[in-house]
């Protein structure tokens, strides 16, 4: 059975599995790095919770098959949110729950507006976007669309 819930700190190594079984292309385009088997501090960081961050998995018998964070960026009031789904489990609606999941946490704790940035390529995420928050428009920024998702005009949010 697939379940949406909060991360934390014993997700460590479930996290760890499923970011080193990511296709690299996955892992590029979510980290805008290769990631290999990731190191201990990087998915403790990832998974830890608090004021300024949080995250989501989906997992399926204990198993992670994607996941999403939110981190309250240095202005204070925007959060930047970031998803990776593995491969044989898009397009069943993941990417929209967790954004969803992460996208009220940081809300909840007091962000004011949402920003997501992806490849001017990457079409999948930016169809993800328009999808979650019809209004908002991307704007190129240093080589990537970035958007800007104001929270209070989006009912779903908060
Ligand atoms: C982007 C990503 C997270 C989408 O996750 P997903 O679980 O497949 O997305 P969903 O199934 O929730 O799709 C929701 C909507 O997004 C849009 N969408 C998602 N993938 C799409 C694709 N390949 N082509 C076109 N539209 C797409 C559609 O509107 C879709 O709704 P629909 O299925 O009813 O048409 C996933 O492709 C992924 O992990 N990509 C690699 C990492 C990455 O690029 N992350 C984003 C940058 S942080």
């Amino acid at each position: 059975m697939i379940r949406l819930r909060p991360a934390g700190a014993a997700d460590v190594a479930a996290v760890t599995d499923f970011l080193a079984g990511l296709e690299p292309s996955a892992a590029w385009l979510r980290f805008g790095v290769g990631l290999g088997v990731p190191s201990r501090a990087f998915v403790h960081r990832l998974v830890s919770r608090g004021e300024d961050r949080g995250s989501w998995v989906a997992d399926v018998d204990g198993g992670v098959v994607a996941h999403a964070s939110w981190t309250r960026l240095p202005d204070g009031v925007s959060a930047e949110l970031g998803i990776v789904v593995a491969e044989h489990w898009r397009r069943s609606g993941l990417g929209r729950l967790l954004g969803r999941a992460v996208g009220d946490e940081a809300c909840a704790a007091g962000a004011e507006r949402l920003r997501f940035e992806v490849l001017p390529a990457n079409l999948p995420a930016r169809s993800l976007v328009t999808h979650l928050w019809p209004t908002t428009e991307g704007r190129l920024v240093d080589g990537m669309v970035v958007y800007d998702v104001p929270l209070r005009r989006h009912a779903h949010v908060c």
